[in-house]
């Protein structure tokens, strides 16, 4: 049988489906553009175009890849994430449309404050899709952004490297806040940490669970190690009237409230939902004074 673009997105999508892959015609039509090279819209311009033996043998590795769980973005390299594209690989981990709401919120917190230049600070930088997606935003403010992880960094750097209109990122390698020397430098400090709680691990999609880097993960015990540590030294680190903006877990909500209310230097609080309705964002105010 002589397979085309047509039948062969209709023949994988089946097999998808029999093996219980989410979505599974846009995956085949994603992973075969891929393959191919080409948008997916050409998909259908070229639906009768007959696929080479190359090719077949190809997408074929491409198949059994995301039939076994691996991430498509993994297999593509690649995530639309905000208004960019984000080149991501194992160790790093897949940036999520959740983490839009962080983005945003960050955005306008930077919009009301006049300062010229402000100083922005990401703990956990990943693939670099949240610090990139500011530094578009505003290339005339100073970024620095952390991680434990080299591939991430690594990671982060080529994605700050692929853009044009950017401005300063200093990348740094350590936990958290101990590369920084202590001092109120920072404007805003941004993070969307680890906060899944290691009893939860197990039973996440084994996308997730077998693919993605348990140090993006795992948050310690009841979830909240990372975010404490965060929450608890951000306030060394703010200007007076600077913010920490945060992502949590759906559920945090009330743990994370309680846990910034203990700290004397913030002194406004307020918690965010994404566009699901989700509590998504903790934002902490230091005081001015
Ligand atoms: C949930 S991921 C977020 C990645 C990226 N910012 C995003 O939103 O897509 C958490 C990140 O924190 C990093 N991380 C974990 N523990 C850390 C630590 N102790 N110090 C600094 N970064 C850490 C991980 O390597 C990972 O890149």
């Amino acid at each position: 049988m002589d397979w085309t673009v047509f039948t062969l997105i209709s023949w994988t999508e089946a097999y998808f489906a029999r093996h219980r892959i989410d979505s599974p015609r846009l995956t085949a039509e994603i992973l075969l553009g891929f393959c191919l090279g080409i948008r997916r819209l050409d998909l259908y311009l070229q639906h009768d175009r007959p696929l080479e033996k190359q090719e077949l043998a190809r997408f074929k590795t491409l198949i059994q890849r995301r039939k076994n769980h691996e991430p498509v973005a993994y297999i593509t390299g690649e995530k639309g994430f905000f208004e960019s594209s984000f080149q991501v690989g194992p160790g790093v981990l897949i940036p999520r449309p959740d983490t839009e709401t962080l983005v945003t919120t960050t955005l306008s917190v930077l919009d009301e404050n006049p300062r010229n230049p402000q100083k922005i600070l990401e703990l956990g930088v990943g693939s670099g899709a949240i610090v990139i997606s500011l530094a578009m935003a505003h290339p005339g403010h100073l970024f620095f952004a952390g991680d434990i992880s080299l591939s991430a960094l690594e990671t982060a750097r080529k994605n700050a490297a692929r853009e044009k209109e950017i401005g300063t990122i200093h990348f740094f390698n350590g936990s958290w806040f101990s590369p920084l020397a202590p001092g109120p430098f920072f404007d805003v400090i941004v993070s969307n940490p680890p906060y899944i709680p290691s009893s939860d691990i197990f039973g996440l999609a084994p996308e997730i669970r077998d693919h993605e880097p348990i140090t993006a993960l795992d948050g310690g015990d009841d979830g909240l190690e990372c975010i404490r540590e965060i929450v608890t030294c951000a306030g060394d680190y703010l200007v007076p009237g600077g913010q920490l903006i945060l992502e949590m877990g759906f559920d945090q909500k009330t743990a994370v409230s309680a846990l910034a209310k203990t700290c004397p230097q913030f002194d406004q609080i307020h918690v965010i939902q994404d566009l699901a309705g989700q509590n998504r964002v903790a934002q902490c105010k230091k005081k001015i004074d």
